[in-house]
């Protein structure tokens, strides 16, 4: 396999490889290695079916299943054929939507940053896409980490964060959830604002999304501002990379080290993908 760097940030393209095949243990571990080092991989013109993709995802770990509290369960939309396999679509069939985040415009975030121990890597395969739009733009939070100035890093040091488990990425309210008014009530997981990557010993910034995110032991007012400050820096242009789906890509990122957004893109349009999440550890 030969890789080629997608941005200066983060990001490889491999070419090479046929998923569809499975990976011998050597061509796991490069893959591995890859990822490790870049981030973020992509691998063009795939064609994996649900089973496929879960088979290609156990390579790096146990599977994660998708958000319990999704606005619409695999199991209640095709039959629970690929239970770990999480839609993300905006088709409506009869009615009903059969998969998750509509077609607006998601925030940055960190997949399911929420829980305890959040997925280490998340692995999406473009299956359906609209002509134009619904771009996803990864960041490198190693590299924010990096170029952070004294000031913002001396009061992130120690800190630690509230991830908001209420909302989806898409600003939808999760099945189940009452909405937020007060941040510090806000349910979801405590993680350190600064983490060691567990696999390269890499520090970055771990943020889950800004959406009624707290910043535990602050005044709310200094919370906001110093969130605002961090979000800023950390959707830097050159800590980006932009991706133009096509279908058959599959795109594995660690969601250590870094966070994602995805624009909107036209409703009249069909975009189908299919997800899985690898199993991670507690941040620290
Ligand atoms: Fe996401």
């Amino acid at each position: 396999m030969d890789l080629r760097p997608l941005s200066p940030a983060l990001g490889a393209e491999v070419m090479g490889l046929d998923l569809s095949r499975g990976l011998a243990v050597a061509e796991r571990d490069a893959v591995h290695h890859a990822w490790l080092e870049h981030g973020l991989l992509l691998f063009r013109g795939q064609d994996l079916d649900e089973a496929g993709l879960v088979k290609f995802g156990r390579n790096f770990g146990d599977l994660e299943p998708p958000p319990a509290s999704a606005e619409r369960t695999r199991a209640e939309t095709r039959g629970a054929a690929a239970p770990e396999v999480w839609i993300i679509s905006n088709v409506v069939e009869n009615g009903v939507a059969v998969g998750a985040l509509g077609d607006g415009e998601a925030e940055w975030h960190t997949d399911m940053s929420y829980m305890a121990e959040p997925p280490k890597a998340s692995v999406l395969h473009a299956k359906e896409i609209p002509p134009s739009g619904g771009n996803t733009s990864w960041a490198s939070m190693t590299a924010a980490c990096r170029a952070l100035d004294p000031d913002l890093l001396r009061r992130i040091e120690g800190r630690k964060a509230n991830h908001d488990s209420s909302y989806t990425a898409a600003g939808q309210l999760r099945k189940g959830a009452d909405s937020v008014t007060d941040v510090t009530q806000a349910p979801g997981a405590v993680h350190p604002i600064l983490r060691r990557h567990p696999e390269t010993g890499e520090e970055a910034i771990y943020l889950g999304r800004r959406t009624n995110a707290y910043i535990p032991d602050l005044p709310v007012e200094e919370s906001e501002e110093l969130l605002d400050a961090l979000w800023t820096h950390c959707a830097r242009p050159d800590f980006v990379y932009e991706h133009v789906w096509a279908v058959g890509d599959v795109v594995m990122w660690d969601n250590r080290s870094t966070i994602h957004r995805r624009e909107a893109f036209d409703a009249a349009s069909r975009r189908y993908m299919i997800r899985v999440q690898i199993k991670g550890d507690r941040p620290v």
